[in-house]
């Protein structure tokens, strides 16, 4: 097949798939009345104005993005999920997930003062860890259904070179550990300097492993192959 059909192909299913989420996001609401519902919202706004000007301060445009990552994983429809959330910032996405009774716990480091008061605000609990390559996560006593990461940050060394196979090999190998039996995995990258998001060695990598990788997403929804 020619490569202009090929790529052409590959849009067309790539634009097909961002309808059908946003298809199924109007059709299974998810209304912050009730998420919102208890939270000091005086609290969050006097943080927000502090704050100003931070990427993560806006509150509401951050909770629209996560109500629609909470979405797009179907979290608000299904039964309480254990969900480790790694980065997990000021917990916006935990924040939601725990008003539909799932149990979560998040881990980043500690270097944002906003995240921290977000995340007391939230309730949401976090590990503080470093994520480094090739060393282990803590022992976090427990097993999950679900370990996410959006807008992963801790991929890249401090000359700025992100990950290649062999750190994620260490990392998802690591992952299963903490993963209960027919555990998800879903994983969302930040753009390479040239526009893509991995490189077709790691793209390759994760699909063998199981995964389904659009984009910046990789989801292993039935969990981790090998
Ligand atoms: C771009 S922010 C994304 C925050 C959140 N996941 C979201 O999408 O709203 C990246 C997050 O990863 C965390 N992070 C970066 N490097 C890390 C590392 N080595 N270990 C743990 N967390 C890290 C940052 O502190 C930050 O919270």
């Amino acid at each position: 097949m020619k490569l202009s059909r090929k790529v052409g192909k590959l849009v067309s299913r790539e634009g097909y798939r961002r309808a059908w989420r946003r298809a199924q996001r109007s059709i299974f609401r998810l209304p912050f009345g009730p998420v919102m519902a208890g939270v000091d919202e005086k609290r969050l706004r006097e943080i927000e104005k502090r704050h100003a000007g931070e990427k993560y301060a806006d509150v509401d445009h951050w909770m629209r993005v996560n109500r629609e990552r909470v979405q797009d994983l179907k979290l608000h429809r299904g039964r309480p999920q254990r969900v480790l959330d790694l980065g997990c910032g000021g917990g916006y996405f935990l924040f939601i997930l725990k008003r539909f009774n799932h149990s979560v716990l998040g881990l980043d480091v500690d270097r944002v003062p906003l995240f921290s008061e977000l995340l007391e605000v939230f309730g949401v609990a976090r590990v503080v860890f470093e994520i480094k390559p090739f060393e282990p996560l803590p022992n976090l006593r427990q097993q999950f259904d679900w370990i996410t990461a959006f807008s992963i940050g801790f991929d890249r060394s401090c000359d700025n070179v992100r990950w290649g196979v062999q750190e994620w090999d260490f990392l998802l190998r690591d992952l299963q550990r903490q993963l209960a039996p027919g555990g998800k995995i879903y994983l969302a990258v930040n753009p390479l300097p040239n526009g893509e998001y991995l490189t077709p060695e790691v793209r390759d990598f994760f699909a063998s492993r199981g995964a389904d990788v659009e984009r910046e997403r990789i989801f292993f929804r039935n969990g981790l192959r090998g």
